[in-house]
């Protein structure tokens, strides 16, 4: 893909100068618990890449049943950089199949197989003590379906706060994150799944974000927190996620799909993959800028900035002006 080859380095010294004025204030949080994490977490990640083996089958015999398979590399991820502080959110945008949900796993230290380049956690590498204060929120939901709302909430609270804590006071933060999340109409419906009906599709990411946002974890990863909710909804998600991020050091990466210019602006920082390269690391406030300066200007005036970046990074640049 021709863009592919545009790649930008981290521009941190700068960041604040075209930042929206949404961008400077934390919205209020209600979350009673947002103390400080228990060690803030600088995330640094360095010329990543990542390849995979695929094998591919080919029938060389004219269907007399004989074929060849070739072991091939397929690189998902190459020369990834970027670097998230306590208290900044971090969004990774690209088309479907960019390598997202990848690089959120490599982050998250669970992705099988070598990574190369560096991932360092305030300076040291993953352990298992990492993993503990991570926080990690994948595509795909997996949660009880015979339980209801609250009780997974619940159960969430009572086995992952603190012993410091009472009983009560756990299962108040579970209250808490319920109304904050907005799903005390659906408190007392069960989760349900393929086979049994039960809360909405969105309603289920909230609880799913709700279970690692309890715990107030150093460094928390979601994958497409917002997909299947409507704007006004994703932008009161992302509130509450900014308000967790300020409110108690925490670094936020998500990968999100289609954010509107509103929750755009709500990112401090983004990354945005075209089949697994980098083609802007850096300050959401100078990503126009950045593009400008190397030619690419969107076509009309007003444009939300994450339409004109997933149109470079799909490869559309027929829709821009040069
Ligand atoms: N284990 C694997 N085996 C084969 N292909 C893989 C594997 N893991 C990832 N891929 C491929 O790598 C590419 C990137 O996948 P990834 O899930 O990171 O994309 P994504 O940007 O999250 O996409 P989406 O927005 O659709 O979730 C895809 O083309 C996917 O098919
Ligand atoms: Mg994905």
């Amino acid at each position: 893909m021709e863009n592919t080859t545009i790649h930008a380095t981290n521009g941190t010294s700068r960041g604040d100068e075209m930042r929206s004025p949404d961008q400077t204030q934390s919205p209020p949080s209600r979350l009673s618990f947002v103390h400080q994490s228990s060690r803030p977490i600088t995330l640094r990640f360095e010329d990543l890449a990542y390849a995979i083996k695929s094998q591919s089958g080919e029938d060389n015999n004219n269907n007399l049943g004989s074929s060849s398979i070739t072991n091939m590399t397929r690189t998902l991820l190459n020369g990834v950089s970027g670097v998230v502080r306590p208290g900044e959110m971090l969004a990774m945008l690209g088309p479907s199949g960019s390598g997202k949900t990848t690089l959120l796993t490599a982050l998250a230290g669970r992705l099988p197989g070598k990574v190369l380049g560096s991932i360092t956690y305030s300076g040291q590498p993953f352990t298992s003590s990492m993993k503990r204060k991570t926080g990690f929120v994948a595509q795909d939901d997996v949660l009880y379906p015979h339980l209801t709302v609250i009780e997974t909430l619940s159960y969430a609270a009572l086995l992952r706060l603190p012993k410091t804590l009472t009983r009560d006071e756990k299962l108040q933060q579970a209250e808490i994150i319920v109304t904050e999340l907005g799903l005390t109409s659906c408190r007392d419906s069960i989760i349900g799944g393929p086979l049994i009906r039960g809360v909405s599709g969105g309603e289920r990411k909230r609880v799913s974000i709700g279970q690692e946002m309890l715990v107030n974890p150093s460094l928390l990863l979601l994958d497409e927190p917002t997909s299947g909710l409507d704007s006004t909804t994703a932008l009161r998600i992302m509130g509450t996620l900014k308000g967790l991020a300020r409110g108690g050091r925490t670094s936020v990466v998500t990968t999100i799909h289609q954010p509107s210019s509103r929750l755009y602006w709500m990112f401090d920082k983004v990354v945005v993959l075209s089949d697994g390269c980098p083609i802007y690391s850096g300050h959401t406030g100078q990503v126009m800028q950045y593009f400008r300066s190397i030619g690419h200007v969107p076509g009309f005036n007003f444009v939300n900035p994450a339409d004109f970046l997933l149109d470079l990074a799909n490869g559309e640049l027929d829709l821009l002006m040069f």
